[in-house]
């Protein structure tokens, strides 16, 4: 392990905000402390004042975030899990054996598994490979790609390994022209770049809310838009329609089954105001500045190998390189142990992005800044990687 002593920073530096944002604002720990103290009855579930106090937070979370996605109607925002939970909801509800979907390749697992699985049951599936190793699909290359039986065009809108942000609005554009279906994977956009399911044509928009929307675990959203039915994963009860067997048809209950995540909305429902006050704009502006300073420091490290610091194209946040001499979990090891600096390294859980990237199978370092993220710590990230350079395999 490198000496620590000549750059000391006295508190621990988290920089994996792309696998989930930390801390929160305080008025996410506070909205969480109040519902379970004073309001944590069951939605739908009772006349008395505990479950309507709790249905109203959930309705004032759905209908904040319906405006925050320019949704048509707020019952079209489902509360779900965490993205993954939201994807295969839309991709399992959606797809049936005959079916051909077309995906992007820097796909998550998250999509990638699911479409994997309805493969198998008899769906068909072309991934496009970009065209360079920013990993952007081409809107030509998807145009191209569409058959008689083409159901879905489903797309990651920014790679959590890379950053890139894709043009989904040219991709919705196509969708709606050949009347298919388009789903988009905005767990790492949502919060930090507008999204308008109207205007970009989409259909089915998943993310977290744990990540760019400063909710809680445990929370996460599918928009769903008015051309699309999909088969509910699990039935159950919805505290409505009670007297019939059938799953009921109306939204939001047809896709929300069980008990909600009542306290996670409530966070994530604190989450979202807080982008509305402190503005998005101002959120971005601030992480776009650590990853200039973040690519600015890297690139001046002799033996650090840095992946698409390219400012020509639209990045959120994520910063991925290796080291020529170390391997990135060795490295990840060490900025935790001798540094308390939290990062992600490996696959990331995106495999092909990093065959597309030449990173396959070691995979990368990611840094993800945030909110809440100074250029002090961003500085002392960078002394602590020049230092394990420096020290070779200490
Ligand atoms: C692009 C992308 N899609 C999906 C997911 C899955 O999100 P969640 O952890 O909320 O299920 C992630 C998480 O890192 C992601 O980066």
């Amino acid at each position: 392990m490198p000496n620590t002593s000549e750059h000391e920073c006295d508190a621990m530096i988290y920089l994996d905000n792309a696998a989930t944002s930390w801390p929160k604002p305080e008025s996410v720990y506070q909205a969480m402390d109040d519902f379970l103290r004073t309001k944590g009855g069951n939605p739908g579930r009772g006349i008395h004042s505990m479950a309507v106090a709790a249905g109203e937070t959930v309705e004032e979370a759905r209908l904040l975030m319906a405006r925050f996605i320019n949704a048509p109607e707020a019952q079209r925002v489902i509360f779900t899990l965490n993205c993954t939970d939201a994807l295969n909801m839309g991709l399992k509800g959606l797809l049936k054996p005959g079916d051909h979907v077309i995906t992007d390749g820097m796909g998550h697992n998250s999509v990638v598994r699911p479409l994997r699985k309805l493969e198998q049951r008899g769906v068909k599936i072309s991934r496009l490979l970009p065209r360079s190793e920013a990993g952007v699909v081409s809107a030509q290359d998807i145009e191209a790609a569409i058959t008689a039986d083409t159901r879905l065009i489903v797309v990651t809108h920014a790679s959590n390994v890379t950053g890139v942000i894709q043009p989904i609005e040219n991709y919705g554009a196509i969708a709606r022209r050949h009347n298919l279906v388009f789903m988009v994977d905005a767990a790492q956009t949502a919060g930090k770049h507008s999204i308008d399911v109207q205007a970009s044509n989409i259909d089915l928009l998943a993310f977290s809310g744990h990540k760019g929307v400063f909710g809680p675990p445990g929370t996460g959203v599918l928009y769903v838009g008015d051309r699309v039915e999909l088969d509910p994963l699990r039935d159950g009860g919805t505290g409505s329609h009670s007297e019939q067997e059938e799953q009921p048809s109306s939204l939001p209950y047809r896709y929300e089954s069980g008990t909600l995540n009542t306290c996670g909305i409530a966070g994530l429902g604190a989450g979202l105001k807080y982008i509305l006050q402190e503005g998005m704009e101002r959120i971005r502006a601030h992480e776009q500045s650590l990853l200039e300073h973040l690519w600015d420091g890297l690139s001046r490290i002799g033996g650090v190998i840095l992946y698409l610091p390219d400012r020509g194209l639209k990045h959120v946040a994520i910063v991925s390189f290796n080291l020529e001499r170390q391997e990135p979990g060795e490295a990840g090891i060490i900025l935790d142990q001798a540094f308390d600096i939290k990062v992600r390294t490996g696959l990331h859980c995106a495999p092909a992005a990093h065959k597309i990237l030449g990173t396959y199978p070691l995979g990368t370092i990611r840094l993800s800044p945030g909110y809440f993220n100074t250029a002090e710590e961003i500085d002392f990230c960078l002394q602590a990687i020049e230092r394990i350079v420096r020290q070779g395999n200490v």
